[in-house]
Parts: structure tokens; C-alpha cells; sequence
């Protein structure tokens, strides 16, 4: 039986409703009738047995993974359980090595849990501000001079669809008996193209996914997936940690059609994502041919490198929405546009027409990131002292000399300039100033 089913049956029960949720199936939004809660029969997602443990093992069985956890609060937290089942593992504070790319729920886990992140710097500086994947070379540097290291965090694909080689770098992270997490948040249908690179199949121990982004899911759907190369422990430890963070009232809501997307997952829909990465693929072809860089490597999602076809990335995604077109995100140098089975022909053939239409114009200077790769701010404290300190909100000119309190980025998730816990610097300033943050939160 699905969950979809249950409710279905449930609402047509005409059964008197004497628990939550207040709505009582009678609809205000449209959806409140298959809207429950955990009710006899409708199983618990931290302590599932029943319809949600059937899906979760069919999302399990699609993706070869050991376990699949779902979430109903995106991949926001299946990152912060996968830490935690790191820490519960070792039964002490880990050390992870990340680049400094990742997402807030990252330094969160990192805060609640006290473990301390071991900043991986790029070897050369990338040139965009999201970008900042480590190749498996610079982790094993990082891994060869420092033995205290338990695990390596790396985000793949990053919010503008670079790749990062995880395959190699979850060679270099067995090799040295380091785990590795993967926030795979944007990559949930990798899994499902001819040929896979879901990180879970390129040797990740545990990959979080937000399922929403990229499958028919509702906003907040996730998965935390464990490997079976993964110590049999992780398994055991994944439920109780995503309890520890997750919400008692999860939304049912969701789970339904994160169930309905696992049975869809088993079906028919990896055809449909290799189809639309084919349609894509199409879309790439022809900004070639007009010679517009696409400077994404993923296969369902086109970044527009907006100035070297001459235009600033915010002007652009207006463009784009007067010929009514939305894009993921904007900034002044790229526009990211993500695409699924679920789009029609007519998107595709729409933003062809703006492609074609759109006047050639010289290249315009990309606003260069070099200042923000070069810097390698002073740690004071961890993120957890700075993050649970009391601090003050003052405009970032006054802030040389003082210590970061919230971790300032121009995105999520971009590069960092300052974490918390680390000294801003007069260079720090600069380039908070740069991308219009004008004030920061210091101890
Ligand atoms: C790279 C990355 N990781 C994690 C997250 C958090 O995912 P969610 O919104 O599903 O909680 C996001 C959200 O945009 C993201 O871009």
C-alpha cells in the first residue's frame, strides 16, 4: 500500500478526526484531507516499520544504498545527522576537512555538535564564488600532513553544477581509513543516468540528498543514504540522529510523495531524467554553436556564464523572466537554470528562442573572485564558542580586529569570506564590501 493510498482510504473513511492536525482533512489550502499525522497505521519516520519503512526500503533498493533515511526537512537535515552519526560513531568530536564551499546546515551540525571543521583551500583559485571543489590530490596533501582527520565533507555538484572527482577522492579517503560525506543535495537523480555517478556508487560512506530539487518531490523531501561499504554501525546510528534534529511532526504530506517518487524511481522516471538529459544536452549544443558558455557539468542544469556572452547574470535572469522564464538563481556573473523530467517541450523550446534572440555582445570583465580564494582568515575559536557567544550586529568598517559571531556569505552555499570564530581583517572587509555585506556580526 502506498502512503498516498492510506491517506486516501483514511479521508474517505468518513472516520471523526479526534487528532492532529487542527484542520481535520477540511480544506482551506486543497491538500488537508491526506494531510495526517502519525496515527495508528501510518507508521513513524524516526521509528518507521510499516508504510514509511516500505518506502524508504524501495528508495533504499533504487539507489544500492545500505539504508535510506527520509526527511521531511530537506537535506538541511541529513547533513546535520550525518555528522552526528560520525561523532556517535567515534563517541567523540570529529575532525572534518571540508572546502570552505559548503552549505549553512554544515556549519550548524558543526556548531551543535562542537565538531571541528579543518578548512581545505583550494590549490589554485577558482573563479567563481560557489565554486570551490578540492581534487583528490589537494585532499590527499591535506590527509598525508594531518593524521587527526576523520572524515572529509565534500558539496557535489555545487549550487553552479561543478563536479567534484568523487570517485578519486573516495579512493584517497580509504586509502588514509578517513570517511567521506557528500552533500549531494542538488545530484539526487545522478543516480539514474546511462551511466551512474551518484556519490553512494562512487565509494561516499554517506550522501545526503534534498530530493525535492531535482525529483517530482515536495519542497523539504530528502534522503540520507548510507552505503553498505559504510561500518554496519552507521546504519543503526542513522534514525536516532536524524531524531535528534528532526521535527516530531514531520509532514505527511511530503513522505507521500517521497514514496510516490521512490515507486516512480523504480519505474519509469529514470527514463525520463535520461530523456531530459538528452533535451538538455540539446539546449548545451546549440549555446555552443551561438557561442554562449554553459559552465555547468552537470547534465540537467545550465549555468550561463552571463559575461562572457556580455551581460551582467542579474540582467540576464531579468531577461529571461520578460519572456517568462524563471531561473534557480542569478548573480552578476552566471544565471543557473535547473531542469527535470517534468518540464514541458515548450520550456525547452521557449528558452531555445531566448538563446537564439539574445544580441551578441562583447565579453564583459567578470568580477574576479581572486581576492576571496587568497584569503586563509585566522581561526580564534571554533564555530561552535563564536556561534553561541553573545554578539553584537556592527556596520563591517568597524568590525577590523574583531572576531566573526556568524558565518558571512554572499550565498548559500558560496565561498566563505569570514566563518565564525575567525578574525575579520581589514582584507576580509574588502571583499565583504565587494559582495554588498555591509554588516557583520562579531563577539
Ligand atoms: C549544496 C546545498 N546543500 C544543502 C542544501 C540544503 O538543502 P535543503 O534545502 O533540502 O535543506 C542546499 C540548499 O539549497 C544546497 O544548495
Amino acid at each position: 500500500m502506498t502512503m498516498l493510498s492510506f491517506a486516501r482510504d483514511y479521508a474517505d473513511s468518513g472516520i471523526s478526526r479526534f487528532h492532529m492536525p487542527g484542520h481535520k482533512g477540511v480544506p482551506l489550502h486543497g491538500m488537508e484531507s491526506i494531510d495526517l499525522t502519525e496515527i495508528k497505521g501510518a507508521d513513524f519516520l524516526f521509528e518507521s516499520d510499516g508504510i514509511i519503512a516500505e518506502g524508504e526500503r524501495i528508495t533504499a533498493d533504487a539507489y544500492g544504498a545500505a539504508a535510506t533515511c527520509w526527511s521531511a526537512e530537506g537535506s538541511s537535515l541529513s547533513i546535520k545527522a550525518a555528522v552526528c552519526i560520525l561523532q556517535r560513531y567515534f563517541g567523540r568530536p570529529v575532525r572534518i576537512a571540508s572546502p570552505r564551499n559548503c552549505h549553512r546546515a554544515f556549519l550548524n551540525a558543526c556548531t551543535l555538535l562542537d565538531a571541528d571543521p579543518v578548512w581545505l583551500y583550494p590549490d589554485r583559485p577558482r573563479t567563481m564564488l560557489c565554486e570551490c571543489s578540492v581534487s583528490p590530490d589537494e585532499v590527499q596533501r591535506l590527509l598525508d600532513s594531518d593524521d587527526k582527520i576523520d572524515a572529509v565533507y565534500i558539496t557535489s555538484p555545487d549550487y553552479l553544477g561543478g563536479l567534484a572527482d568523487i570517485g578519486g577522492i573516495s579512493a584517497v579517503c580509504r586509502s588514509h581509513g578517513v570517511f567521506l560525506i557528500v552533500d549531494n543535495a542538488h545530484g539526487a537523480y545522478l543516480k539514474f543516468l546511462g551511466n551512474d555517478i551518484h556519490p553512494l556508487t562512487l565509494g561516499a560512506d554517506i550522501v545526503c540528498d534534498s530530493a525535492h530539487k531535482t525529483l517530482p518531490v515536495y519542497t523539504g523531501g530528502g534522503y540520507l543514504h548510507i552505503s553498505k561499504n559504510a561500518p554496519p554501525g552507521f546504519v543503526q546510528l542513522a534514525k536516532p540522529s536524524m531524531a535528534l534534529f528532526g521535527s516530531t511532526s514531520p509532514s505527511y504530506l511530503i513522505m507521500q510523495s517521497l514514496d510516490l517518487a521512490a515507486r516512480e524511481l523504480s519505474g519509469s522516471l529514470p527514463e525520463k531524467i535520461r530523456l531530459c538529459c538528452e533535451r538538455t544536452a540539446r539546449v548545451k549544443a546549440l549555446m555552443a554553436q551561438l557561442g554562449i558558455a554553459d559552465i555547468s557539468a552537470e547534465p540537467m542544469k545550465i549555468t550561463i556564464d552571463a559575461n562572457s556572452a556580455g551581460y551582467d547574470g542579474n540582467d540576464l535572469a531579468d531577461m529571461l523572466r520578460e519572456d517568462f522564464m524563471e531561473c534557480e538563481y542569478s548573480d552578476t556573473g552566471a544565471v543557473v537554470l535547473m531542469m527535470s523530467p517534468y518540464n514541458s517541450e515548450n520550456d525547452f523550446l521557449r528558452l531555445e528562442g531566448f538563446l537564439r534572440r539574445l544580441p551578441k555582445l562583447p565579453p564583459k570583465d567578470r568580477i574576479s573572485e581572486a581576492g576571496l580564494f587568497a584569503l586563509r582568515p585566522e581561526k580564534v575559536m571554533t564555530l561552535r564558542q563564536a556561534m553561541l557567544s553573545r554578539c553584537e550586529r556592527v556596520p563591517v568598517d568597524m568590525a577590523e580586529g574583531r572576531i566573526c559571531a556568524r558565518t558571512a556569505m554572499s550565498c548559500q552555499p558560496s565561498v566563505a569570506a569570514v566563518m565564525a570564530g575567525e578574525r575579520i581583517t581589514a582584507d576580509i572587509i574588502k571583499i565583504l564590501k565587494k559582495y554588498s555585506i555591509l554588516e557583520a556580526d562579531v563577539l
